[in-house]
């Protein structure tokens, strides 16, 4: 089997669709709801259980991409969806509503499984971050190809806050910026990033990543920075894989 169902859960909407996981592609058109609000774990539950519905899975396996640190199936911070996520088992919450048997990781680990399979990232060697831009900063790191999954860059101390305040895409639009004046902001994160990491590759993703003209001007251009291969589809088409994998190995 190559074909699986997977959800990607954003602050403003959550995505569906199956994917082929052998090619990297959408099977069926990608299915967008609202995030509810509140996000919480009963109504993000519904959600899920209808967008299924909707794209009339009829398998009993899924992946998820979960905007939060992921251990084990267990959601350990809410930095961009309601507080009562922390310590919820997402599995366990997934397979009481709707009977599903869910594999879920970090969205932005998910969107970087997706890119260094099939994208940007494809055959890249040393350290390569792939960051997603939107309503907070993602990120994902890999070392030769493998994932270490679960740092938080957007969550990083930042001048009088966390990066994600000053650098995601939800920034720029809150405070209003010109493309130069985020572009340069991007840039300051960037080069922190670079100071501390030393990456071979920087990846942006998200929908912004689509924009990257716009602000590609205002980066240095001795970081090695490109836009990603997919935009809003590395997250379903990442947590794909890694529900294949989780299936794979049992
Ligand atoms: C969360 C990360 C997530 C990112 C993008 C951040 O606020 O802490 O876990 O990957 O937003 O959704």
């Amino acid at each position: 089997m190559s074909q699986y169902l997977a959800i990607d859960v954003g602050a403003t909407g959550i995505k569906g669709a199956i994917i082929d996981v052998e090619k990297g592609q959408l099977q069926t058109e990608r299915i967008k709801l609202a995030t509810p609000k509140p996000a919480t774990p009963d109504k993000i539950a519904d959600t899920i259980d209808e967008l299924v519905k909707q794209i009339g899975f009829e398998g009993t396996e899924i992946g998820i991409g979960f905007p939060a640190i992921i251990k084990n199936g267990l959601c350990l911070t809410a930095s961009n969806i309601d507080d009562s996520w922390i310590n919820i088992n997402i599995p366990k919450l997934i397979k009481n509503r709707s009977g599903l048997t869910v594999h879920v990781l970090n969205d932005a680990d998910a969107a970087g499984i997706a890119e260094m399979t099939y994208g940007k990232g494809k055959g890249k060697k040393g350290t390569v971050i792939m960051l997603t831009l939107g309503s907070g900063i993602g990120s994902a790191f890999f070392k030769d190809g493998a994932l270490l999954p679960n740092i938080e860059l957007g969550r990083m101390y930042y001048r009088e806050s966390v990066a994600e305040h000053y650098a995601s895409n939800s920034a720029r639009k809150t405070k209003d910026l010109s493309w130069e004046v985020y572009g340069k902001e991007l840039n300051e994160f960037l080069e922190y990033t670079d100071r501390i990491f030393s990456p071979d590759l920087i990846i942006i993703g998200g929908g912004i990543s689509k924009k990257f003209a716009k602000y590609s001007e205002y980066i240095n251009p001795k970081l090695n920075v490109t836009p990603a291969e997919f935009q809003n589809n590395a997250g379903i088409i990442g947590a794909a894989m890694f529900a294949a994998q989780k299936i794979k190995n049992g």
